[in-house]
């Protein structure tokens, strides 16, 4: 805009060199139409003032049609950007579309913005052309999609489709699957480190047709020598997660010997999954597009072995043409994939969330993955750099607005505004290859969207038509009934047990106390989000495990934005009620948050820089220093003060005693500060001038080693705050 404008003075001072310059630049960004071509060429050959201000007012109230939101600033983009699955049209009513083995498709905005629409308009055209479709969904409008093709399979886990989780893919060995099988089951869930090995080894153990009971059964029977040792641990992780899998209707759908999974890999399934737990909905997830994965890897490794033996020419045909002659194109929906590809995954003990993993490899298999999202800045960075289509419609908040427009790379002011100003059905876009300028369009209107959703009972009878007999509704019932009352039957026994003993820990609250234990130092809303608890519900364990005195509650000033947050620190009863002894304290008689100032400030200090070597607790000559910096033959002491009481013994020792080149003290607030001051400025010049006092959370901002080694030049030995 602003060069446009820029020529645009040029040309009408006189400059006609800048003509052609114009006629680019407006070519460039597909501005140039018919008639402002023909006034640039006329103006070229034979330059007249009545052409000039033609154009010059032409080429401005298109500028000014731009900056009032009538035209995108974007690049209007060429007949390069149809494809077979056309979802949007551009301003100029050009055709935006993607070919079916084009790669993955990430749509972000926010809610009623219309992401499920166009995802159910891409799978209907995919439908139409064959391609198997695969989509999971949290409430039944997906049903929709029955009055496209009757071959689909609704699954909505209430009994009826039987999954055997531990049932390999056909082809693969039990052991390669269990392999697999133990990463889904771990991702997403606090365990240790050691559960998956263990969870392994009993999986080995099993008899081939198990099913998840038979393994929760022998968790369970399984003896833990010592009782209170690591297997102890790791039993009573994998119990959590086999009894949190195995809930409500999500057991009823596992508890088969047999699987149908091999039927809903041949047909198009529609996976209700809004009824399960966030965690079964990611389990399930997972397991299901891995499971689909190594399916079809499996079909196109044996094809491939098959086409290697063959006497036929090896050259007369490529890998590729093997996995379409024997694959079909898988589409997969994830109409709601906040969760499955939330960044925080990550958080465990794995780098990369499983989903995430495959949307780098599923394409060898001919699946490709379609996801819709609210929060694209709550995802992690896979979806983002795998997708071949990423698609904002309009956003409220601004944050996810900036993620997107990063990811698509727009940067100019104009098109920035526009990103946050965006209307009905209008998009901005971007492909990965072919077209690569971010686009602006308009999303195909669909008419005629079914206002009824197929009932209960059509569907079921579908799916009997496509599967054969299934257990009838009513056996279902009658066998939940059964199972109702077996189950009331020993959750009486259960709650007369707690009733009896008041202090044990409910199996949500060994889970809660298990995540303290292996994340001493997470918030309190850290842990509601890694165990997908409400916050009313976390509140309720919490409050309940601090009745018990299994835990204690601190408050802890973390500054800015971050203000008073809540940790929970494991008491004595609480390690001995998930049969783990009590930890030691990081420092030598501190308590919780004199450890916990360690632990963030070393952590923080450790991420900024890996030439430091930064310690905790390390003893020099006889003195402990809470975290010491080792760089370039300097030694930097920092001390923890959550009050001043020790800190005129400490300076004094860590200079004369341990050598210290430079001392920080972090204090907890400003009355601290005040004090640690005064004690400072009796220290001889020399010292005085080497100490640097700061608020303990201004160290967890501390962003360079200037910035910390910039001590003592203050008057009052400040370390610079920031801004
Ligand atoms: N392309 C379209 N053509 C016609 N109507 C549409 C279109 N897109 C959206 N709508 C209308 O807007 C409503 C909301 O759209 P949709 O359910 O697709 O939004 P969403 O982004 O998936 O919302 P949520 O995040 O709440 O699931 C639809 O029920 C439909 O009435
Ligand atoms: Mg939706």
């Amino acid at each position: 805009m602003k060069e446009i404008s820029a020529l645009l003075r040029r040309i009408s001072s006189g400059d006609n060199t800048a003509l052609a310059e114009l006629r680019d630049a407006l070519k460039a960004k597909g501005w140039l139409d018919a008639n402002t071509e023909i006034l640039i060429d006329s103006q070229e050959v034979n330059p007249n003032p009545y052409v000039l201000k033609t154009l010059i007012s032409a080429v401005q109230e298109l500028l000014d049609r731009i900056t009032d939101g009538e035209i995108s600033p974007f690049k209007q983009p060429d007949e390069n950007l149809d494809g077979q699955i056309r979802f949007a049209v551009t301003e100029l009513g050009l055709p935006v579309g993607f070919n079916p083995e084009e790669g993955h498709g990430l749509f972000v905005g926010q809610t009623r913005s219309g992401k499920t629409t166009v995802l159910f308009l891409i799978l209907d055209q995919a439908l139409r052309q064959g391609i198997k479709c695969w989509l999971f969904v949290k409430s039944k409008e997906a049903r929709k999609l029955l009055t496209v093709t009757k071959e689909m399979i609704v699954v909505d886990f209430k009994g009826g489709i039987e999954i055997n989780p531990l049932l390999p893919p056909p082809g693969l060995s039990r052991g390669e699957w269990v392999n697999v099988f133990s990463d889904v089951f771990i991702q997403g869930f606090t365990v240790f480190e050691g559960t998956q090995n263990f969870i392994i080894e009993l999986m080995n153990q099993l008899p081939p047709d198990s099913n998840l009971f038979d393994l929760l059964c022998k968790v369970e029977a399984t003896k833990c020598f010592p009782p209170s040792g690591r297997t102890s641990n790791y039993k009573e992780s994998a119990i959590n997660r086999l009894r949190g899998i195995l809930s409500g209707d999500l057991g009823e759908t596992f508890k088969c010997r047999k699987s149908d999974l091999e039927s809903l890999a041949q047909h198009n399934v529609i996976f209700e999954i809004g009824n399960l737990t966030a965690s079964q909905q990611m389990f399930v997830t997972n397991l299901l597009t891995t499971w689909l994965f190594k399916y079809k890897l499996k079909k196109v490794e044996d094809a491939e072995a098959d086409w290697m033996a063959s006497p036929v020419e090896p050259f007369e045909i490529v890998p590729e043409d093997i996995a379409r002659k024997v694959l079909p194109i898988h589409y997969i929906g994830l109409d709601d994939a906040n969760l499955l590809f939330s960044k925080e995954i990550k958080r465990g003990f794995y780098p990369l969330a499983i989903i995430s993993d495959l949307l780098a490899t599923v394409r060898h298999a001919r699946i490709y993955v379609f996801c819709c999202t609210h929060y694209p800045n709550e995802l992690g960075e896979s979806i983002k750099s795998n997708a071949f289509l990423q698609v904002m419609f309009a956003l409220s908040n601004g944050d996810d607005v900036e993620c997107m427009r990063r990811s698509m790379g727009i940067y100019e002011l104009e098109m920035t505004k526009m990103c946050h100003r965006l209307k009905e059905r209008e998009i901005i876009a971007k492909f990965s290859k072919r077209y690569v300028e971010p686009f602006f369009a308009r999303v195909l209107e669909v008419e005629n969207i079914p206002s009824e959703w197929v009932s209960d009972k059509e569907a079921y009878e579908n799916n009997e038509r496509i599967l054969g007999p299934r257990k009838k509704t009513t056996e279902r019932k009658e066998s939940k009934e059964s199972e109702h009352t077996k189950e009331s039957v020993t959750s009486e026994k259960q709650e007369k047990k707690e009733s009896q003993d008041s202090n044990e820990p409910k199996s949500e609250e060994t889970a809660f106390l298990w995540d303290i234990y292996n994340r001493p130092y997470a918030s309190i809303k850290e842990r509601y989000d890694t165990l997908k608890l409400s916050a009313s519900k976390g509140d309720r364990i919490a409050d309940s495990l601090i009745r018990k005195k299994l835990c204690r509650k601190h408050k802890i000033n973390l500054g800015y934005r971050g203000g008073m947050t809540t940790f929970l620190e494991l008491m004595p009863e609480g390690y001995e009620a998930i049969g783990t002894p009590p930890k030691e304290h990081l420092s030598r008689g501190g308590g919780f948050e004199h450890d916990f100032w360690i632990n963030k400030i070393s952590e923080h200090l450790k991420a900024l820089r890996s030439d430091w070597q930064v310690s905790t607790e390390k003893q020099l000559k006889g003195k402990f220093i809470d975290v010491t910096i080792e760089f370039e033959n300097k030694l930097i002491g920092l001390e923890v003060a959550l009050t001043a009481v020790h800190e005129k013994i400490n300076l004094e020792k860590d200079f004369a005693l341990c050598g210290c080149d430079y001392v920080i003290v972090g204090c907890k607030d400003d009355k601290v500060i005040e004090e640690v001051k005064k004690i400072a400025q009796d220290l001889n010049e020399g010292r005085r001038n080497k100490v640097g006092v700061c608020l303990l959370h201004e160290l967890l901002r501390c962003k360079s080693l200037s910035e910390i080694l910039n001590l003592g030049g203050g008057k009052n030995g400040e370390i610079k705050r920031d801004s």
